[in-house]
């Protein structure tokens, strides 16, 4: 039997067993080409089928048709931080920005170094504990685009509803939640995000943009960063992660194979109703960060009541095989990530923890 510890890591993050067995099994010979994946060209029959069906699935699980494109691309989510500026805020024009954490604000910071920023709402006062309720979020109607983060992983918030943004398109970072729940995708005009927490490896980066965004990107920037030139190309201007996208491909026909974004989604409701249910019910030990509101269904973040407990939880918890849950250094506490990959079993597991924990401190 292979040691599998339960992995609350935040990303790169767990992977289902699933996956990495027929990554395994793989590995040396894949599908009678006499190599493996990882020694094959990008430009291989074997890559190119990689290529075509991970592009399929993203469409069909996210209820996307032929006019958006999926990209696969190196760089990670920072770097669209940086590049859809760079490609579609337009001379004199601005973007707006809702600022409901770290990696959201990261976003507005590279924004505001090639162009003009607008920022549609902020909780930094509330030390980003709550995203806003819609109509909170302003912003002038010329604006090139609308960015929020769909998920604010080190904080443990999330958006439960998305704007109509009318003729603004809606650009989301979606790196921890993508593929998590039901959601109407279409309401994007572009969304992205690192594959490490719910789509397989760290190093691809999923991008997704719909043709009438990509048809007002600016042509004035460098060709690499040009997402036009991806999209010409298929992701394969220059070399592609070819192991992160095979990787992408396995983990999305488990998806599949649970019953799509509903079944993974009804999974990851019992998930946090566990976890949250545990923090309720002992609100004088365990403080959850968010609003109630608020609360995310992919990072649990709670405090106990002093560093030294919350330094014992770990500690315990890691003797029961439950790793990473240290907070975020710049929250601190503790922080379960509970990314499709974590079963409601290993859930389980740790609210029987929680309890025990509480009654003996
Ligand atoms: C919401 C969100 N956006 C962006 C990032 C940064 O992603 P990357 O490390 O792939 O650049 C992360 C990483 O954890 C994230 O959680």
């Amino acid at each position: 039997m292979v040691k599998r510890n339960v992995n609350f890591n935040p990303g790169p993050a767990a992977l289902p067993l699933d996956v990495l067995k027929i990554v395994q099994e793989e590995l040396l010979d894949y599908q009678d080409s006499g190599m493996s994946i990882l020694e094959s060209s990008h430009r291989s029959k074997e890559f190119e089928a990689i290529n075509d069906q991970t592009i399929a699935l993203v469409r069909e699980l996210l209820g996307l048709g032929t006019d958006y494109q999926v990209l696969f691309l190196g760089g990670g989510a920072s770097t669209q931080f940086a590049l859809i500026p760079m490609n579609f805020v337009g001379d004199g024009q601005m973007a707006a920005y809702v600022d409901t954490g770290e990696f959201a604000s990261k976003a507005l910071r590279e924004c505001q170094i090639v162009a003009k920023a607008h920022v549609a709402f902020s909780s930094k006062d509330e030390k980003y504990s709550l995203v806003p309720k819609l109509n909170e979020i302003k912003y002038p109607e010329n604006v090139a685009y609308l960015h929020m983060c769909s998920n604010n992983t080190i904080e443990g918030t999330q958006f439960h509803e998305f704007p109509n943004t009318g003729n603004v398109p809606l650009v989301a970072d979606m790196s921890s939640d993508i593929a998590s729940r039901r959601l109407d995708y279409k309401k994007f005009s572009m969304f992205y995000a690192g594959a490490q927490k719910n789509l397989g490896p760290a190093g691809v980066t999923l991008v997704v943009i719909r043709d009438d965004f990509l048809m007002k990107a600016k042509k004035d920037i460098p060709t690499i960063f040009s997402y036009k030139t991806h999209v010409d190309n298929k992701s394969l201007y220059n070399t592609p992660p070819v192991f992160g996208v095979y990787i992408m491909k396995l983990v999305l026909e488990w998806i599949k194979s649970k019953g799509g974004l509903a079944g993974v989604e009804k999974t990851n409701v019992a998930k946090k109703d566990l976890l949250y249910g545990a923090i309720d019910a002992a609100p004088d030990f365990y403080k959850g960060l968010a609003e109630k509101n608020s609360r995310s269904w992919m990072n649990v973040t709670m405090r106990l009541p002093t560093e030294d407990i919350e330094n014992k939880f770990i500690a315990d918890a890691k003797k029961e095989g439950l790793l990473g849950l240290k907070g975020h250094r710049s929250v601190g506490g503790i922080r379960f990530s509970i990314y499709n990959a974590v079963s409601l079993e290993d859930v389980q597991k740790t609210v029987d923890f929680m309890g025990r924990f509480c009654k003996s401190s």
